[in-house]
C-alpha cells in the first residue's frame, strides 16, 4: 500500500509497504515526528496522526484503548489515530496521514 505522510513542516513523504504497522513503515523511512517510542504497543502516542478526512472510511476508527491514549494528547481530534495500530494492507492504499506533532 502507498501511504503519504505530511509532516508538521508540510513536507510530503510518500512511502510504500506490504505488511506490518504504519508506524514501523514511518520509522523505517525516517518520517519526522513519528517516533514509535513504545515499539507499537499503544502506550506512548508518539505515533499520533490525523487521517485525511476523505480517508477516514478506509482507515476506520480508533480502538478503545487507543482512544483513551489519544484523548490524553493535546492534538487530539476526531481524525486522530495512533498509526502503530493501523495495519498495512491493500485496504488503506493511497491514504494521507498528517503527523500530529
Ligand atoms: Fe507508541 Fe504507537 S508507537 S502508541
Amino acid at each position: 500500500a502507498k501511504i503519504t505522510f505530511i509532516t508538521s513542516d508540510n513536507e510530503k513523504i510518500e512511502v510504500e509497504g506490504e505488511s506490518g504497522s504504519v508506524m514501523e513503515l514511518a520509522v523505517e523511512n525516517g518520517v519526522e515526528g513519528i517516533d514509535g517510542d513504545c515499539g507499537g504497543v499503544c502506550s506512548c502516542a508518539t505515533c499520533h496522526v490525523h487521517v485525511a478526512s476523505e480517508d477516514m472510511a478506509k482507515v476506520g476508527p480508533a480502538g478503545e484503548i487507543e482512544q483513551d491514549m489519544l484523548e490524553l494528547d493535546d492534538n487530539f481530534n476526531e481524525r486522530s489515530r495512533l498509526c502503530c495500530q493501523i495495519e498495512i494492507s491493500d485496504d488503506i492504499d493511497g491514504i494521507t496521514l498528517n503527523v500530529a506533532h
